[in-house]
């Protein structure tokens, strides 16, 4: 085990990432938690992260210094560089030389840290303190043109540190240089592989639901829950019931896809609800979005609670399902302030002959990974890479990309074009390079158009290709020409009713990338 200390700047979870890549577990930790109960972890590292400040400056956070020499190796980066430098007796002085972004870093002596690293080398600095000297028994490996001391090590106490970020793409040899830490200075195991991840979390799920549990858990037809549900499938089996809610909303063949893929690479029980009618008779004659929204989340709650019911009566005397599973990833976890154990959640059933409120505990095979090891563990549990490497779906499915009211005519409308366009995509070989593509339907909107001798007068639809990389921030894909014509060109002709393709070219902020 690793903890990357949190300071308070964005880089941790990248860190945490890294770590793991190197086959180290990783987990992220507050700085305020006191260093006794980091140690009483018992980890084999300790990472310091960069974090936002000046050590000097008022308030700026710290950490005790008996971390220093409590017994696991301890790696500072930017912030944590120089938290290490001020504690151990190093200076660390406001130079006024600032560096940011790329910066030229030379290799003095390369150590057992910057071991194999050219004599120079390009790293991402950010910081405005600098360390003038190192703390006494510290050997000085690197320095660049306004920072002496760029990177130290004192191997013998497991004590290293560099002044720039090697977590980032943009830092060279920033893996190697991790790598160099954790193993060869903290002497850390690489026992972090997909296929032992899959097998431990088989096991702790095994054991939290125990020998007589039974579980329930909703898939949506995205990565997590489909992940979720074949690692707890792998864990008790037939114990568990897969509910999958079919609102209508779906794209076209994706609900057919859940249900003959999924359930042949998992051989998981599965429960389709047919709640097409239920959720447009819900959604007539309601245009606008965040009304729509509710209405979807509503139903879907019922049409859920409905199922769950079923299960329960389809038990055999006596048993409680218990368990509900959800496809919680780590950085839900920490952005959530680090919640550890499990909590319990109620659901309301308002039918009669069964107990008013069920609790369910909740079973969450995902709180431990990240997004990409969640699909490496799909791969290897047999998922399909149509499931593993879906890319974003909104909940709300197609209710949210056409503009006006919802009809099952629309929808159909909208399936089609799509589909259209996510083959092409796929034919093009582009499904990697973006992070996803809504179509949507101008419901509402009419123009006059040409097709043949006649006169049209039918709907446009918005293709709207994004790049990003969390989809915080998003920016508009550049689409090929002879892409965009192809499904220009498919979707005015094999469409009837939409006689106009355009394309959103509104990067986020401002516009989001759904536009509802
Ligand atoms: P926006 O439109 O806010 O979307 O830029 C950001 C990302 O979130 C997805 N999205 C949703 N996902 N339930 C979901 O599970 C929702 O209600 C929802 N709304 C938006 C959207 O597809 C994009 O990836």
């Amino acid at each position: 085990l690793v903890l990357v200390v949190d300071f308070g700047a964005q880089y941790a979870q990248l860190i945490a990432r890294r770590v793991r890549e190197a086959r180290v577990y990783s987990e992220i930790v507050p700085h305020t938690m006191p260093v006794a109960e980091m140690v009483a972890r018992k980890p084999k590292a300790i990472i310091l992260s960069g974090g936002p400040s000046s050590v000097y400056a008022e308030g700026a956070p710290t950490i005790d210094p008996a971390i220093f020499t409590s017994g696991p190796a301890v790696f500072g980066m930017c912030y944590g560089f120089q938290l290490m430098a001020a504690h151990l007796g190093g200076t660390v002085s406001a130079t006024g030389a600032r560096e940011y972004g790329r910066t030229r870093v030379t290799t003095s002596l390369p150590g057992t840290l910057l071991a194999g690293l050219p004599a120079e080398h390009n790293a991402w600095m950010s910081h405005g303190d600098s360390v003038s000297a190192a703390p006494d028994g510290f050997t000085v490996l690197a320095s660049t043109e306004v920072t002496p001391v760029a990177a130290f090590e004192n191997v013998d106490r497991g004590l290293a540190g560099v002044q720039w970020h090697p977590e980032v793409l943009h830092s060279e040899h920033g893996q190697k240089i991790l790598e160099h830490f954790l193993w060869d200075i903290a002497g850390c195991r690489q026992t972090w592989t997909i296929g032992n991840i899959a097998e431990e979390q088989i096991a702790r799920i095994r054991d939290q639901i125990g020998p007589d549990g039974r579980a329930i858990c909703g898939l949506s037809g995205g990565v997590d829950s489909a992940v979720a549900a074949a690692i707890v499938q792998k864990a008790i089996g037939d114990r568990l019931t897969c509910v999958y809610v079919d609102h209508g909303l779906m794209r076209k063949g994706e609900t057919e896809q859940i249900e003959r893929d999924f359930v042949a690479a998992t051989g998981a029980k599965l429960v389709i609800v047919d709640a097409e009618k239920q959720f447009l008779d819900a959604l007539a004659g309601v245009s606008e979005p965040e009304a729509k929204r509710k209405i979807i989340g509503r139903e879907f709650i019922r049409a859920f609670e409905g199922a769950e019911l079923e299960v329960i009566k389809d038990a055999p005397e006596g048993t409680k399902v218990g368990f509900l599973v959800q496809g919680t990833l780590y950085p839900d976890i920490v952005e959530s302030g680090h919640g550890a154990g499990t909590s319990t959640i109620k659901s309301h059933h308002n039918v009669g002959g069964l107990p008013e409120d069920l609790e369910f505990e909740l079973v969450e095979p995902l709180r431990e990974l990240f997004k990409d090891e969640v699909r490496a563990v799909g791969a290897q549990l047999g998922l399909p890479s149509v499931i593993v490497q879906r890319q974003p779906f909104p909940g709300p499915g197609l209710g949210i990309r056409i503009i006006g009211e919802v009809t099952r005519e629309r929808l159909d409308l909208l399936r089609e074009a799509d589909a259209i366009a996510r083959e092409e995509m796929t034919a093009a070989g582009l499904d990697g390079d973006i992070w996803q593509m809504p179509v949507v339907l101008l419901a509402d909107v009419r123009s006059v158009g040409v097709q043949g001798d006649g006169r049209t007068y039918g709907h446009p639809v918005v293709l709207r290709p994004v790049t990003s990389e969390d989809a915080m921030t998003a920016d508009w894909a550049r689409l090929p020409y002879e892409v965009l014509e192809k499904i220009s060109t498919r979707i005015t002709n094999e469409v009837a009713e939409v006689n106009r393709v355009t394309v959103d070219i509104t990067s986020k902020p401002p516009g989001t990338i759904e536009w509802e």
